[in-house]
């Protein structure tokens, strides 16, 4: 039996009971890091339909689909999460079963110096989302509604930041610390307004840093990768001994549909890797492959430099996933060390995924100057 938190709401739906195959599964964010990792499971690894719907922004790459694309269950739709009109064409062309909310801004950098976009991807446009879907919901037959999921893509980063010791939980107080972040909890608090308002079925999860294929060269792990290789400086913010929970993105990917499929309605889901590292041991980590890769460039680790601290840095993340675990059966299966070892060779593989992408964003700081927000 599964214990009831605050946060959940009773609804009469057991999806497991009236599951159909194929679905129609709407990916929102599918050209992106995540949500390009969901499709190729999807599609790959069971019968549903997917329905990829992105606006294509700067951070986004229909190659990340890979062979998946050419399945005849995919189909691309380019539009806006956050335009009223596109989320309703899709709504109705599709009649999507699931909807994988996980269309955003995601860069933390970004959102120092340009809060105003994130607000409305992420605030606004989820709102969007989540009423194109009610007015979807409240359109199907009493079978498909019980069926009906909305699972919304959310962040660790809502909580805040951690001290040495400690866990999030899907307790902990919500307390953002930069704009991404605010925007993320703000679309949490509509999703779950809107299923205690309108009942419509939702799920939540926020889950810890992923890395793996297929990431924009401005996170952490592949722009470090990527200016090792080119022989640049590793620009460190501040000490580098802050710690994120590494959690590598088919493990997400994975965890994302359990929760989808069998999640409890109005339920939040934490999903983390146990993969505590400090900024500092992931570069150094890198480092060291590198120099096995390339021993004639080695030390590697001689490009790192400490740059001025990102402002309102968050100095630790960490999550207790005992409740996906122990109610949907979920497990990570990627050891940080050798996820890492396989993303660092992806990368070495994969130029020609990556070079177009610099064009778009070439490696320089983000977010240094908190003054300079738009
Ligand atoms: P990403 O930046 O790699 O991809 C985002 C995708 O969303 C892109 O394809 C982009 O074109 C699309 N998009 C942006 N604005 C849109 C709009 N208005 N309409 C339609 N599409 C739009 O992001 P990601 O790292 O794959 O993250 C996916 C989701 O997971 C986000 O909601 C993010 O907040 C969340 N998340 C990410 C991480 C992480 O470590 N990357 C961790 C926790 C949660
Ligand atoms: O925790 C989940 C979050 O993880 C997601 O919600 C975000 O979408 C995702 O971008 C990620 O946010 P972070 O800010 O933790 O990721 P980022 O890769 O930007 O930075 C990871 C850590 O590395 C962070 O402490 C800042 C530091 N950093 C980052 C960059 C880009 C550096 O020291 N140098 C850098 O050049």
């Amino acid at each position: 039996m599964k214990e009831k938190s605050k946060h959940q709401v009773d609804m009469p739906a057991n999806r497991e009971t009236v599951a159909k195959n194929p679905l129609t599964v709407c990916v929102t964010g599918g050209a992106g890091f995540i949500g390009s990792a969901v499709i190729r499971q999807l599609i790959n690894e069971t019968n549903h339909r997917v329905v990829n719907f992105d606006k294509l922004t700067y951070a986004a790459c229909l190659k990340s689909v890979g062979s998946a694309s050419k399945s005849d269950r995919y189909v691309f739709v380019q539009g806006d999460v956050a335009e009223s009109r596109d989320v309703e064409l899709m709504y109705e062309a599709h009649k999507p079963d699931i909807i994988m909310h996980l269309a955003a801004e995601s860069h933390v950098d970004r959102s120092i110096d340009g809060p105003g976009l994130f607000l409305h991807t992420n605030v606004h446009g989820t709102y969007t989302m989540l009423q194109g879907a009610l007015k979807h919901y409240r359109g199907l037959s009493a079978v498909d509604r019980e069926r009906f999921v909305f699972l919304h893509v959310s962040t660790d980063e809502i909580y805040g930041s951690l001290g040495e010791t400690g866990l999030f939980t899907e307790d902990s107080q919500v307390c953002p610390s930069s704009p991404y972040s605010a925007s993320k909890a703000s679309a949490d608090h509509l999703v779950r307004a809107w299923t205690h308002t309108y009942g419509l079925p939702t799920v939540t999860t926020n889950c810890s840093n992923n890395y793996g294929p297929c990431q924009f060269p401005e996170k952490l792990i592949p722009l470090m990768v990527l200016r090792g290789l080119a022989g640049e400086p590793l620009p460190v913010y501040g000490s580098g001994l802050q710690v994120r929970d590494w959690l590598h993105v088919e493990d997400h990917a994975r965890a994302l549909w359990l929760v989808a499929t069998t999640g409890a309605i109005g339920r939040d889901y934490l999903i983390g890797g146990s993969s505590e590292r400090t900024n500092l041991q992931v570069v150094h980590g890198i480092c060291d492959a590198l120099d096995e890769r390339f021993p004639q460039r080695a030390p590697h680790a001689s490009l790192i430099e400490h740059v001025k601290d990102r402002p309102g840095h968050d100095h630790r993340y960490a999550i207790d996933a005992s409740r996906i675990e122990s109610e949907l059966g979920w497990r990570a299966t990627h050891t940080f060390e050798e996820g890492l070892s396989d993303t660092i060779d992806w990368y070495l593989k994969n130029e020609s995924w990556w070079r177009p992408l610099q064009e778009r964003y070439e490696g320089q700081r983000l977010g240094a100057d908190s003054k300079a927000a738009k």
